[in-house]
């Protein structure tokens, strides 16, 4: 846990966090759509640009070399952040929607008339839409496993799913919208028990909580940067090497290529194979900086301080009436989706804007999961490794407030 001056240097390396709205202080509630970035992920940014900008893996030149070696350095870093066995298996996206994309797409590509696949009634658009896109010409059938009232999935009931033409499995680690952390590793055993492969969407999950794929054993891990404390557009797809070498390239271009003719082609090894064009070497080196920072900190600090203000945040909001939380579940993180009797969540948000409360309303992406909540949308607040406890009051106080406006 981190104690009050800890925090207090915490934000001294968000200047954002100075910021005003509407001439009230900003308090920033929306980590789980983008963490705020500290100083040196920005100065990596900036040090890149003034002092190594140099495209990787095609020169000879030491600025090439300088940036090759910081990619293929911040590789090593992502595996032993996740514990993969090898860098091979570590390959650099534009997000985790991209990450799912190809596996969608390039592991979908065997999948058959009839065949199954089963997701999770919490699973944001971006792990429903790109099994949908392949799923439409093959007439691939969804299977959707229930959750609770609480926002927990039933072990007994998504083992039942699996049948014969089950092929896939793809389930959220966290829910971004309940907090729910999922009982993956359980999951990922059953659908192995079956035979079926599993993807793991561990955005909300990488910056919050302990990650190693090899425990958990999945087949499939993706996440992205700019929720880790790091850079826009660029994410990770962490994939067991036997299974990414038995996948077609994505896309085609540059890097990911052995030889070229015009009659045909040979690929790269992995994982470059996965990488075609130039990377965002620039961002990758901010997530280097971000990674450097997480384990400077520590995740399992990180993951206390955030679990001990949604605790907090729970039991001070319960005290509005009215008030309805969802997602419950035993295992939860850093994530609190609520209403207040029937208030809109967008003028719950727009007013709680002007109060300086950044939140995120709506229906977060995942439009199935409110369809289960009989509701259009929720008001989400979602904590980072800089909020405080004061926040936490002054954030239920201003919920009060404007709850008490309707
Ligand atoms: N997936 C992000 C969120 O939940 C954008 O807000």
């Amino acid at each position: 846990m981190f104690d009050e001056s800890k925090i207090n240097s915490i934000r001294e390396e968000y200047p954002i966090l100075k910021r005003e709205i509407e001439g009230r202080p900003l308090v920033y509630l929306d980590t789980a759509a983008t963490a705020q970035a500290p100083k040196c992920v920005v100065n990596a940014i900036e040090d890149m640009y003034f002092n190594h900008r140099a495209n990787v893996h095609r020169g000879v030149h030491t600025l090439s070399q300088e940036a090759t070696d910081m990619v293929e350095a911040t590789r090593e870093k992502v595996r032993a952040f996740i514990n993969a066995a090898s860098t091979e298996e570590i390959i650099f996206t534009r997000g985790t929607t991209e990450a799912i994309n190809l596996v969608a797409a390039t592991y979908g590509d065997r999948l058959c008339n009839g065949d199954e696949i089963i997701l999770t009634t919490m699973e944001h658009h971006s792990n429903i839409v790109p099994w949908q896109l392949i799923g439409k010409e093959k007439r691939i059938r969804i299977r959707v496993v229930p959750i609770n009232d609480a926002g927990e999935v039933n072990l007994e009931e998504y083992e039942d799913l699996f049948t014969e033409q089950t092929r896939f499995v793809a389930l959220a680690h966290v829910s971004n919208v309940l907090g729910t952390i999922n009982p993956v590793k359980e999951m990922i055993a059953i659908a192995h028990k079956h035979g079926v492969p599993v993807l793991v969407d561990g955005a909300q999950a990488a910056p919050h909580i302990a990650v190693d794929v090899r425990d958990l054993d999945c087949d499939f891990y993706a996440f992205s940067a700019h929720k880790m404390y790091g850079p826009t557009g660029v994410g990770v797809l962490y994939g067991k090497k036997y299974r990414l070498n038995t996948m077609s390239p994505y896309q085609g271009g540059g890097e990911m290529i052995s030889t070229v003719s015009f009659k045909s082609t040979t690929y790269a090894d992995l994982p470059f194979k996965f990488e075609a064009g130039t990377p965002d070497y620039v961002g990758i080196a901010a997530f280097s900086a971000a990674l450097d920072y997480i384990n400077d900190l520590g995740i399992e600090n990180i993951a206390a301080h955030e679990h001990a203000l949604v605790e907090e945040a729970t039991r001070q909001l319960l005290t509005i009436d009215g008030m309805h939380i969802y997602g419950t579940a035993a295992h939860k993180a850093g994530v609190i989706s609520f209403l207040v009797r029937d208030i809109n969540s967008y003028d719950m948000g727009l007013l709680l804007d002007k109060l300086g409360f950044a939140v995120r309303t709506g229906h977060h992406c995942a439009q199935p999961l409110m369809a289960r909540y009989g509701v259009q949308g929720m008001v989400r607040a979602s904590f980072g490794v800089y909020n405080t406890f004061d926040e936490v009051s002054r954030f239920v106080e201003a919920v009060r407030r404007v709850a008490s406006m309707f």
